[in-house]
């Protein structure tokens, strides 16, 4: 990949703010945040707006995430599908395209490139990179959105691409374009980004048909909604989000749901699609604003799925913003619960430290996760110890267990480390957690 220039510099000059069409949605729109909706007979009041076109990527850290991961990953689709022997033509369909652009307080320009914007400007870069080593890849763009008004706004954005790439803006739903688009793209390498506001407008089902040859998907949605959705009665939209409705098996007593486990779950369900050899998902969680949107990606490749990493781990999470690899945070959990379990037989018994390291050697816990399970079962009552659990405490502590340790599942809390004890050492003593 040596050469390739970044494409984070835009590729042409953007108009200032597009003017906005009149819309079909109520109210005004003022400015990016702000609608005037009528007070009856208390005049006009401005309400910040939650519509997606009114939305400043300077409160949304996820969504710039998001962006910042696929601005460094579409252009590698594209380059690695489009030197491919018979790669003539790769597509690009983003099925909840958005307004094109947001307001952007970091960004010198005042505003920064959504989703469609971002792959623009991949293509005409991977297109033009192509083209010059001899490769006569076409890349074609399809943006489907189901608001008129923000499919005008969209259009606008896009002006500056006319006649340099082959976009398309698809008014309608994700449901009803996919087939018409599956067709179209038929037999070329092609990336399907899904990314709805919440879940409820991506049926499984949509997810399914993308799954073909030399076809990848990156879908975004909103975790929070989910579990939120997840606890009620009638969870009917979670089933056709999930594909089936064993997620009701997660279900606790009081109804909420490890949001982990969920997407653990997805991703096995999008892995059982043949087309999904590899597949990941990832939590953006930013816990300032509660926000939790995940990403799970289904593709045929090795290669695809190295590359979205890195292109997630290069993506800036500035502001608190933290990116969750979930099935290893479900493969630690499941590792910390084995834990649990492996220490039974040492009920009634005072060890050290060493011990109950040789009883765990099978699950192979660094050590600050071995703390946590023993921190986890002081609060149960089934162990305590002298001084502290800190490698450098002394005297090492001993642990002395319950007489019965009841199997119990870790509840997923990270409680705060301790810090060491210290005194002096006896002449000839050792500090730490001592010999085994
Ligand atoms: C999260 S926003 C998209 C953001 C965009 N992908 C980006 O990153 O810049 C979701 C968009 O999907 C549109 N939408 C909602 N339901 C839809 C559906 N069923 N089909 C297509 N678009 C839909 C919304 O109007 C909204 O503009």
């Amino acid at each position: 990949m040596a050469g390739i220039r970044a494409p984070d510099q835009a590729l042409y000059t953007a108009p200032t703010v597009p003017p906005q069409p009149p819309g079909d949605d109520p109210g005004v729109q003022l400015d990016f945040g702000l609608t005037v909706e009528p007070m009856g007979r208390r005049g006009r009041l401005a309400r910040p707006s939650r519509a997606v076109a009114a939305r400043r990527l300077d409160d949304h850290p996820q969504t710039r995430v998001k962006l910042d991961a696929l601005r460094n990953y579409l252009p590698r689709f594209i380059l690695i599908l489009g030197q491919g022997l018979k790669a003539r033509h790769v597509y690009i369909i983003d099925l909840f395209a958005g307004p094109g652009r947001y307001a952007d307080g970091a960004d010198p320009r005042g505003w920064s490139e959504g989703s469609p914007l971002v792959a623009c400007e991949a293509a005409l870069y991977a297109q033009e990179w192509l083209r010059d080593r001899g490769f006569g890849t076409e890349v074609h763009l399809r943006f489907v959105e189901k608001s008129k008004r923000t499919a005008n706004l969209l259009r606008a954005a896009l002006a500056p691409f006319t006649g340099k790439i082959d976009y398309a803006v698809v008014d309608g739903t994700a449901e009803d374009a996919a087939p018409v688009l599956l067709t179209e793209s038929r037999g070329h390498p092609t990336l399907a980004f899904l990314d709805p506001d919440g879940f409820k407008e991506l049926p499984f089902e949509v997810v399914r048909s993308f799954g073909r040859r030399y076809t990848e998907v990156l879908i975004s949605f909103d975790v929070q909604g989910v579990i939120r959705v997840a606890g009620l009665e009638d969870a009917g939209l979670v089933t056709a989000f999930y594909g089936d409705d064993m997620w009701r098996a997660m279900r606790r007593d009081d109804g909420s749901i490890d949001a982990d486990v969920f997407l653990e779950g997805y991703r096995q369900r999008l892995a059982v699609i043949p087309a999904f050899r590899y597949t990941s998902v990832r939590r953006i969680h930013f816990p300032k604003n509660h926000a939790n949107r995940a990403i799970a990606q289904g593709c045929g490749s090795r290669k695809g799925l190295q590359a979205w990493s890195e292109a997630i781990r290069k993506a800036k999470t500035t502001d608190g913003v933290l990116v969750l690899d979930i099935a290893r945070e479900v493969e630690r959990r499941d590792a910390i619960d084995r834990a649990i379990e492996l220490l039974a037989p040492v009920a009634g018994s005072n060890v050290r430290y060493g011990a109950i390291l040789q009883v765990l050697a099978q699950v192979d816990l660094p050590d600050p996760d071995v703390h946590q399970v023993l921190l986890f079962m002081r609060e149960l009552g089934q162990v305590t110890w002298t001084s502290t659990l800190h490698a450098a405490s002394v005297p090492p502590p001993i642990f002395g267990f319950a007489e019965a340790i009841e199997p119990v599942r870790w509840d997923g809390v990270t409680r705060a480390e301790e810090r060491p004890a210290l005194r002096a050492l006896p002449a000839g003593g050792s500090g730490g957690y001592g010999p085994a």
